[in-house]
């Protein structure tokens, strides 16, 4: 675990372990987080090229946690709106002896390409690239369904909305079939879907009220605009009313089911308020997992490295 670039490839065990790891820095009340001095004396840069309030803030949440160094660039004051090259923003940061990055940017496969430009002894973590990859999104997420369900082997779960853009839904089917629930449904328009979604591992519904039947855990998602180009945008009245959970239509799921979203919410766009803020909602437990669980990616990828040798 070196880098941490995508759920793909990796096995339950290694997730299992991560979890765990996760697990442990947890304080005695589960809204406590310990500070651990694992990665005291490292430094850890957090490249934003895209916006974000829970990823970028948990991470260095999580560095702080770890006792390590951590600074937060805001690409858009940086010296990359004058021209500056992505390999030369992070040969020039490497100057400043950094042993790792933690990478959000909009094209799919820019965390790996700083994986493979980057110098040997730093460690790369996505925090999201494009429509590809979220995995420590779907660490947190799996982490938050074992909070509640316990045992992943029963479970169905369904991941409703524009699975087309979402860089979540790939990482969270990738992560919920290697931990091996029963089944991951997908609940979206055709418009919505990649080409061949059957081939991921997943059963396939376009009609909500049907594919919320026996369901334990609901994934929403928001609809990405920002993705798509303005003639394919769905009306927002027209989505809620086919794709927008309700209290209603929640009462088709499992009645333990419980309703996650990785944020932002567009309240009334795919959610409604009632549900993003009833008993069900476990939405804001996602975001506090997030500190934990990016604990245990950047110590278990620095220990690697040899960290505490
Ligand atoms: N879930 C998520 O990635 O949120 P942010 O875009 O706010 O980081």
């Amino acid at each position: 675990l070196k880098h941490f670039l995508t759920i793909d490839g990796l096995d339950k065990q290694l997730l299992t372990e991560i979890l765990d790891t996760a697990e442990s820095f947890v304080g005695i009340s589960d809204q406590q987080i310990k500070k651990v001095p694992l990665l005291r004396g490292k430094t850890i840069v957090n490249l934003f090229f895209e916006n974000s309030t829970r990823t970028r803030t948990t991470f260095e949440l999580a560095a702080k946690r770890l006792s390590a160094d951590v600074i937060s660039i805001s690409i858009a004051t940086s010296s990359t709106s004058k021209g500056e090259s992505l390999l030369d923003t992070i040969r020039n940061l490497e100057a400043m002896f950094v042993d790792m990055f933690v990478v959000r940017h909009s094209i799919s496969g820019a965390a790996h390409f700083i994986a493979q430009h980057t110098a040997p002894h730093i460690s790369v973590i996505n925090a999201g690239d494009g429509q590809h990859a979220h995995p420590t999104q779907a660490m947190l997420d799996l982490f938050t369904i074992r909070q509640y369900k316990k045992d992943f082997s029963n479970l169905r779960v369904a991941i409703i909305g524009d699975i087309l853009h979402s860089r979540v839904a790939r990482s969270e089917i990738q992560a919920l079939n290697a931990v091996g629930v029963t089944e991951v449904r997908v609940i979206a328009p055709k418009t919505l879907l990649p080409a061949h979604v059957e081939t991921m591992g997943v059963t396939v519904s376009h009609n909500l009220t049907e594919g919320l039947k026996d369901i334990d855990v609901i994934i929403m998602l928001r609809l990405q605009k920002e993705r798509m180009a303005s003639a394919l945008l769905p009306s927002e009245s027209e989505y809620f009313k086919c794709f927008g959970l309700t209290e209603e239509k929640l009462k088709i799921a499992k009645p333990d089911a419980i309703v996650m979203h990785p944020g932002p919410i567009n309240r009334g766009v795919e959610i409604d308020s009632k549900v993003a803020d009833g008993p069900q909602s476990v939405i804001l437990r996602q975001v506090s997992n997030g500190i934990a669980i990016r604990m245990a990616i950047m110590a278990m990828a620095m220990q690697k490295q040899g960290v505490g040798e």
